[in-house]
């Protein structure tokens, strides 16, 4: 299961994703925000990163204008590893490197089409498990 939320910066790319995770038959929780009117990108960082650090969610995908303020809000929560991806190539390293639960987009700065490709490649991509990047992790955990 995927938690997923958004500000209004996110809203319409949000509704892209969830259309695409409908496709491809990926279940998904949608915590807000339910429409375009302004509000608190924090909110709906602290909604999917806690049910992602509780484990009722596997996965989140947090989106906000630009992806920088719900990923700083995601982090603040124990447990989570909230990474902004503007390319494919940050999104597979970032499975395999830092084993990031959230994935963070801007929905002005990446377009549709690009977005749906990194959130595959997201979802697509395993931890790596090597001894070093597990390392890493649990000296950020400390
Ligand atoms: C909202 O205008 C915007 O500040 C927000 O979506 C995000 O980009 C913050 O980092």
């Amino acid at each position: 299961m995927i938690a997923i939320g958004s500000d209004h910066g996110g809203y319409a790319l949000k509704q892209e994703i969830m259309r695409h995770l409908e496709e491809r038959g990926i279940d998904y929780k949608d915590f807000g925000c339910y429409d375009e009117s302004s509000c608190d990108y924090p909110i709906y960082a602290r909604l999917v990163a806690n049910e992602v650090a509780e484990g009722r969610c596997e996965t989140g995908i947090l989106i906000c204008g630009t992806g920088i303020g719900i990923s700083i809000a995601a982090n603040k929560v124990p447990g989570i590893r909230a990474a902004l991806c503007t390319d494919c190539f940050c999104a597979e390293a970032t499975r395999q490197h830092n084993d990031a639960n959230i994935l963070c987009l801007g929905g002005r700065v990446v377009g549709p089409g690009l977005a749906i490709k990194i959130v595959d490649t997201f979802l697509d991509t395993p931890f790596s498990e090597d001894e070093r990047h597990v390392r890493r992790i649990s000296l950020i955990e400390q």
